[in-house]
């Protein structure tokens, strides 16, 4: 990467320096901008500084020329914040247990910028939540004393559309929504990132931007839901539902393909409607299509889980005693996240039904102290021997690079959640 440099001069900050953070930041330094990457978890800012990653679509590479140019400094010292000119805040912003927004890293980090920043910083927030978090959360904590907002400081909200993985898609060339809290928030949130990223779509507030944002992925969740469902009924009928939707997606209007699997995972799909629920709830209104693609969503594991026991009764097997390989339990394709998985759910059942389950996820080495699960696993070889000794294997999430001719020619039952072994047709076979 050249070092660019940019005439304005300007510091940025990043808070959170994880899916959504660090190609951000990598975003802002090719930008030519000096950035300081602030995160509470000292092994990434070691594993950073020594110019290595942790997430395996931003390679090592673009981590180390990053660090080369002398302009990201990856820090665990949040009095630096007084450093910077602008500051983006993505950190995680999950469920509790009781299914309920946890803004607490949202408002720790704020706490964080009011201590220490400078007079004139703008904050964005562009961890994902409920209409109006920025304006009822962040100001008054920004607020602090007798500091003024657009005197002082700047605030606004701006969404993440981040798609690890996506060949086409990338930070840069994906449409900025920015909405500040007064117009002069958002003017100068929207100057500055015209000057990184490729568009940037001005709105009139930020509660239009926080609602952009769950629009999309309450858009993207029941829509997933409607071929889940109809995968089941469909199935029944005995027709294949990836066979209709290569069909339906040959309409040139009116229709976009969703795909069904095993069901929802990741940071953002399965929880961010939910704080639109939440919000709602405070009107005494109720979100009901969110709540019913979530019920069919979340009941797909059970689903495959028992597409899997009729299967395996069809061999005169039962499921308890049986050996049963999961692979990918990633909860995409090609990416190395596992953050509410449906494949490991699946292997919960499995383990709490007394089958003798195993999986294999090449970007999974490892499921151990995960948010979602107690499982300590190991992802096993994908050999042969491994794969004939199974009484089923159950593909959760089709990565590219698995060998999916072996998996067919070497197992006895396959159920297969993708279509990845599209075009054969075999009794082995079962689609779920
Ligand atoms: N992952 C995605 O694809 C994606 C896409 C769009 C939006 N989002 C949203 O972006 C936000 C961040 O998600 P993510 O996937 O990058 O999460 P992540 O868990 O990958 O990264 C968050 C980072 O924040 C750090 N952190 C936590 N508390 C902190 C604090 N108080 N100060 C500094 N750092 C702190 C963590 O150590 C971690 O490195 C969430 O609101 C998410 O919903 C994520």
């Amino acid at each position: 990467m050249k070092k660019k440099g940019n005439n304005s001069g300007k510091i940025l900050g990043v808070i959170g320096l994880g899916y959504v953070g660090l190609p951000l930041s990598l975003e802002f330094v090719r930008s030519g901008y000096k950035t300081i990457g602030f995160d509470i978890d000292e092994k990434k800012i070691k594993v950073l500084s020594s110019g290595n990653t942790y997430i395996k679509h931003i390679g090592e590479n673009r981590v180390k020329e990053m660090i080369e140019t002398g302009f990201f400094e990856p820090t665990s010292n949040f009095s630096r914040i007084n450093e910077v000119d602008a500051i983006s805040i993505c950190v995680p912003t999950p469920l509790d247990a009781h299914r309920m927004p946890d803004l607490s890293y949202v408002i720790d980090s704020a706490r964080m910028v009011s201590k220490n920043m400078k007079k004139g910083t703008l904050v964005i927030l562009e961890s994902t939540t409920y209409p109006g978090t920025t304006r009822e959360v962040l100001l008054p904590i920004l607020e602090d004393g007798d500091r003024k907002l657009d005197k002082d400081f700047f605030l606004a909200f701006s969404p993440e559309r981040e798609d690890p993985g996506n060949k086409k898609y990338n930070t840069k060339n994906i449409p900025k929504v920015v909405g500040g809290i007064s117009q002069n928030s958002t003017k100068i949130a929207v100057e500055l990132y015209k000057t990184i990223f490729d568009a940037v779509v001005e709105v009139s507030s930020s509660e239009v931007a926080e609602a952009t944002k769950l629009l999309e992925n309450t858009y993207r969740s029941i829509n997933i839901a409607l071929v889940n469902e109809l995968k089941v009924i469909l199935d029944r009928m005995g027709i294949n539902i990836w066979e209709v939707i290569e069909a339906a997606k040959t309409k040139p209007f009116g229709y976009t393909a969703f795909y069904p699997g095993s069901g929802l995972g990741g940071h953002c799909i399965p929880i961010d409607p939910f704080y639109l629920s939440w919000k709602a709830r405070e009107l005494g209104l109720n979100t009901r299509f969110i709540e019913l693609a979530g019920e069919i969503n979340t009941s797909m594991p059970e689903y495959v889980v028992e597409k899997t026991i009729f299967a395996l009764s069809e061999h005169k097997k039962a499921l308890r005693g049986s050996n049963i390989l999961v692979i990918g339990v990633a909860y995409k394709k090609d990416i190395d996240d596992a953050r509410e998985s449906p494949g490991i759910r699946i292997m919960e059942l499995l383990i709490e039904r007394g089958a003798n389950t195993s999986y294999y996820d090449p970007y999974i080495p490892e499921i151990k102290g995960f948010r979602q699960t107690d499982l300590v696993m190991k992802s096993v070889d994908l050999t042969d021997e491994l794969l004939s000794g199974q009484d089923a294997v159950i593909i959760s999430t089709a990565h590219s690079l698995i060998d999916y001719q072996k998996i067919y020619k070497n197992s006895s039952l396959i159920i297969d959640t993708r279509n990845a072994l599209w075009g054969i047709k075999s009794d082995k076979i079962t689609l779920a």
